[in-house]
């Protein structure tokens, strides 16, 4: 009986069964007890009842020893030959997805990526961009402050890397700025509180608009196929100046129009300007000598676009039907 060792809870059950059961071993030898002659029933019947209380403690023994033990006691579960059993492997999200290859597409053309913190003061993200105190454009970016300091706040767009990377290096300067974003929005199937951006930055001797146009649209064909074209309308951004919104060809009708493009052939995809001479200035570097281009976009805006995703949400809601059925290298 002490032989018996096992922890796979159906062995022990199997166990308990064959000694104790209806049909098992001690049961029968009770049965057995009346046709045992008389002068040896005493001694049967001690052996007997001491075999029954070990083999009931034997089995509740075990039963404590086999409690939370997994498995059966198939013999192929112990069939260390066999394949394990593997974990399914996770997907990257479509955010780092586009995200990573618009760096890495910037980084071709020798960018590197500038990081700084979420939670910034106003002068990285307002001042030094040239948004004065009382400038309605702060409006333009509903911001998030921090305890009532209205100079903490979260920051409502990557260029506050910008102000940073001018702050510590000279031109020549290629910098991307990827990151997660803040802005007290409602959210809907277009807009989130929280998202993503991906800002450039060229500073150098002689940067003219002509290689801004270049640049956008080397990233434009890249994303939205050989055959993209651009076309830049005249914005307002506070930080540069000329300022410019782009627009890409419709890669879904090819500039017929569709709901896609709201039947315009053209889909917006970032904004970018001259940076502002001001905004050198702030920053330490010599306007008279060095001039540059700056740009930005959404990444969830691109994403979407890429994969046809109509609403925003989807990206921040964790659902892995959603999320599985992205695969990259990236
Ligand atoms: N920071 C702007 C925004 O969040 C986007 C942008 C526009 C960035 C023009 C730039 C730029 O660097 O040059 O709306």
């Amino acid at each position: 009986m002490e032989a018996f060792a096992s922890k796979i809870p159906s062995e022990v059950e199997a166990f308990r069964v064959e000694m104790l059961g209806k049909k098992g071993l001690i049961t029968l030898l009770m049965e057995e007890f009346k046709t045992v002659p008389s002068e040896q029933k005493r001694e049967f019947g001690q052996r007997l009842n001491a075999l029954k209380s070990r083999a009931l403690e034997r089995v509740a023994e075990l039963k404590e020893l086999s409690d939370g033990v997994a498995g059966e006691a198939t013999p192929l579960s112990r069939d260390a030959t066999r394949p394990g059993t593997t974990q399914p492997l996770g997907s990257r999200h479509p955010i780092s997805i586009v995200m990573n290859r618009i760096i890495a597409t910037f980084a071709r053309l020798g960018y590197v990526i500038a990081e700084g913190p979420e939670i910034e003061d106003d002068y990285h993200v307002f001042g030094a961009l040239n948004f004065p105190p009382e400038h309605p454009a702060r409006d333009m970016q509903d911001t998030f402050f921090i305890q009532r300091d209205p100079d903490i706040l979260l920051r409502t767009h990557t260029s506050s890397n910008q102000v940073r990377a001018m702050e510590t290096q000279q031109p020549p300067i290629r910098v991307v700025c990827p990151g997660r974003v803040f802005r007290n929005e409602a959210i809907s199937y277009r807009a989130h509180c929280i998202f993503h951006q991906v800002e450039g930055l060229y500073v150098d001797e002689g940067v003219s608009f002509a290689d801004m146009k270049q640049s956008i649209l080397y990233f434009a064909k890249e994303f939205f196929g050989e055959g993209a074209t651009i076309r830049m309308r005249p914005s307002y951004f506070p930080f540069t100046e000329p300022s410019a919104e782009v627009d890409v060809s419709c890669n879904l009708c090819g500039g017929k129009g569709c709901n896609v493009c709201k039947g315009t052939g053209w889909l917006e995809i970032m904004g970018c300007g001259m940076v502002d001479p001001n905004v050198l200035r702030n920053c330490g570097i010599d306007p008279e000598r060095y001039s540059g281009f700056a740009f930005g976009m959404g990444v969830e805006r691109i994403a979407m676009l890429l994969y046809g995703v109509k609403d925003l949400r989807l990206y921040f809601e964790n659902d892995v039907r959603f999320l599985s059925q992205f695969q990259s290298a990236l």
